[in-house]
């Protein structure tokens, strides 16, 4: 569909990018920028800047860019229809209706639907025959059938048609359980359940809506678990099983779990505050919805080797989403759902209770893997600390952790101290490094990041970049460039954003990148935001687009220029070649 482009100035005119980003970066005003660090990468000093004079943001370290609905759309990993309509419910602004966005809701709709449906059906098999054997493995791990009830537990009988069948009946097509990715297709092109002879635990998103599945088998065959695929409802990266509950616990706490049995387990014994990530290792995305309805995450993974570096991965994510962490360190088992079954919920408690500061767990697993009695050992597990405890933003835990550190490893804490320190300096010393580099980039670093963007002619693009920033500052300067045509830029992306920026400009509308949100991709946007964001003085800007002008127009005319050499060459060859055949 097409937002008509005086509605989208409106949204941004109302949609202030400090604003819209402060609700999920914590950001700080330092000279004409605010900064903060980027949710959109994991990183711990801030490299994450908004403008709000030319109201774009930009990451200098993963290169994300653009303005506030390019914004939403990445934060809330929206296409850009529906990043404009949360921005417009936002503002209170009435969303301009077409027929196509109208229709895709409509078919999402059906599809959530369809998921309600079909789990109704599964959960209604458990009192069938064709359920008796998933009613047994229910009651065999031990689940109440309350608890089933609660969660909308199912079956899936044998057979390869059995949810075809019945979602025929309630008149969903073939297309509709395909989508809904409830189906299959084989290479034959004949359709089966994808879910068969298992135990089924629906996916219920916060709204209350199903938007997919997880079956277990009943045995020890494989695959164990079955998720349903990413689909127009579903999106694993972005969901948690059982925050719909979650986030209504009294216990001002989330669990982290890494199974649904857990979680499942966790509830049934009053842990209401349990998730699971679904077959998924966690991402920053899951991080952020964390945030929004806790402050503090228990991570509660399974105690061996693999649970133990999948919460090493999950603390930075955390981190980077400003929770408080602990970690529960599983004792006597092997993952939550049997501690509770084999020792209880007492047991648990303790466990929760005990449950560490996630950098007391750091420094625990850091130091288990040096022998301490040994000298050698012991200076290895020095260094992997100080790196610890300089990563640590706040002064006072460097210090608490820090002295504990030194009483690991043997060491006065002043001595770890003055290594702290050190590493510190060295670190401060990178990142101005690193800033300096940035901001003396050669040309050819200038390049877009994104290789289908690489320019052909450096020179040139960079003046066609110079041009886009002298519009962007006063567009009115568009009627001082009026020999300057899009089709003699070098770069293709930059003619485009020239193109629109003056069309914008001759139709009266605001020129400003936000309003290029629907017709560049992130990556152009990201690219475009990058170098619009570098300073260019207004003062002189007639003089300087003159300048621009002449690069771009001089580039141009070689290049035909070459393209007329060229002409003439072939031209002269295929006269020879004639005379040659024909002249004999
Ligand atoms: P059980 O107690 O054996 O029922 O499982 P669990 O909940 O303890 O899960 P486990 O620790 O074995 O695995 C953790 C999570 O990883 C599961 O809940 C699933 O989401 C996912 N998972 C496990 N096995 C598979 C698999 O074979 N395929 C997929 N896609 N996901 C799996
Ligand atoms: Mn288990």
């Amino acid at each position: 569909m097409r937002i008509p482009d005086s509605f989208l100035d409106e949204l941004v005119a109302r949609s202030d990018i400090v604003d819209v980003v402060s609700g999920y970066v914590r950001l700080t005003k330092k000279g004409n920028n605010y900064w903060g660090l980027c949710p959109f990468h994991s990183e711990k000093t801030p490299s994450f800047s908004v403008s709000p004079q030319k109201q774009i943001y930009k990451c200098f370290g993963c290169g994300k860019g653009g303005g506030v609905v390019n914004f939403v759309m990445e934060a809330e990993q929206l296409p850009f229809v529906d990043a404009v309509r949360l921005l417009a419910q936002r503002a209170n602004l009435e969303m301009p209706e077409t027929g196509e966005a109208q229709g895709v809701r409509e078919y999402r709709q059906r599809l959530l639907a369809l998921n309600r449906e079909a789990a109704r059906y599964f959960h209604s098999v458990l009192r069938t025959p064709g359920g008796a054997a998933g009613v047994a493995y229910l009651k065999k791990r031990a689940l109440s059938p309350a608890t089933v009830t609660r969660f909308g537990l199912g079956a899936a009988p044998e057979g390869w048609d059995n949810l075809i069948t019945a979602m025929g009946e309630k008149g969903y097509t073939k297309k509709e359980l395909l989508d809904a990715g409830l189906v299959v297709k084989n290479e034959q092109g004949r359709l089966y359940d994808r879910f068969r002879n298992r135990v089924m635990f629906p996916i219920i998103d916060l709204r209350g809506e199903v938007i997919g599945f997880g079956g277990r088998v009943l045995d020890d065959s494989t695959p164990k678990y079955l998720n349903s695929p990413d689909t127009m409802v579903y999106n694993k990266s972005r969901n948690l099983f059982a925050l719909n509950i979650a986030r209504k616990s009294k216990q001002g706490r989330i669990i982290l779990t890494e199974g649904y049995m857990d979680t499942i387990s966790l509830h049934q014994a009053g842990f209401d505050c349990a998730v699971a990530s679904l077959g998924t290792a966690l991402t920053s995305e899951h991080a952020q919805l964390l945030s929004r309805y806790t402050k503090e995450v228990v991570i509660c993974y399974d105690g061996d080797g693999a649970g133990v570096s999948a919460a090493q991965r999950a603390i930075p994510l955390l981190e980077g989403a400003g929770l408080k962490i602990r970690v529960l360190q599983m004792k006597g088992a092997k993952d939550p759902d049997e501690l509770i079954k084999t020792q209880g919920r007492a047991a648990f408690e303790r466990l929760l209770e005990q449950s560490e500061n996630h950098i007391q767990y750091r420094l625990d697993k850091l130091s288990a893997n040096f022998d301490l009695s040994d000298d050698a050992q012991r200076v290895e597990f020095m260094k992997g600390a100080v790196e610890l405890v300089a990563s640590l933003h706040s002064a006072v835990e460097r210090e608490v952790y820090g002295a504990r550190a030194a009483e690991l490893a043997g060491v006065s804490p002043e001595a770890m101290a003055a290594e702290v320190k050190k590493e510190l300096r060295r670190r401060l010393f990178r990142e101005k490094k690193q800033q300096e580099r940035r901001d003396l980039t050669p040309a050819q670093q200038l390049q877009p990041k994104a290789r289908g963007l690489r320019y052909e002619n450096v020179r040139s693009a960079l003046a066609e970049e110079g041009v886009i920033r002298l519009m962007l500052l006063s567009p009115d300067l568009f009627r001082q460039a009026e020999g300057l045509e899009p089709e003699q830029f070098s770069s293709p992306l930059l003619g485009k954003v020239y193109r629109l920026l003056r069309q914008r400009w001759q139709q009266g509308l605001q020129v400003q990148l936000a309003g290029l949100a629907g017709e560049l991709s992130g990556e152009e946007m990201s690219h475009v935001a990058s170098f619009a964001d570098q300073p260019e003085s207004a003062a002189h800007a007639g003089r300087a687009l003159a300048d621009y002008i002449a690069v771009i127009q001089s580039e141009a005319f070689r290049r035909s220029g070459l393209d007329d050499a060229a002409l003439l060459r072939a031209a002269q060859q295929r006269y020879k070649e004639n005379k040659s055949y024909g002249g004999s």
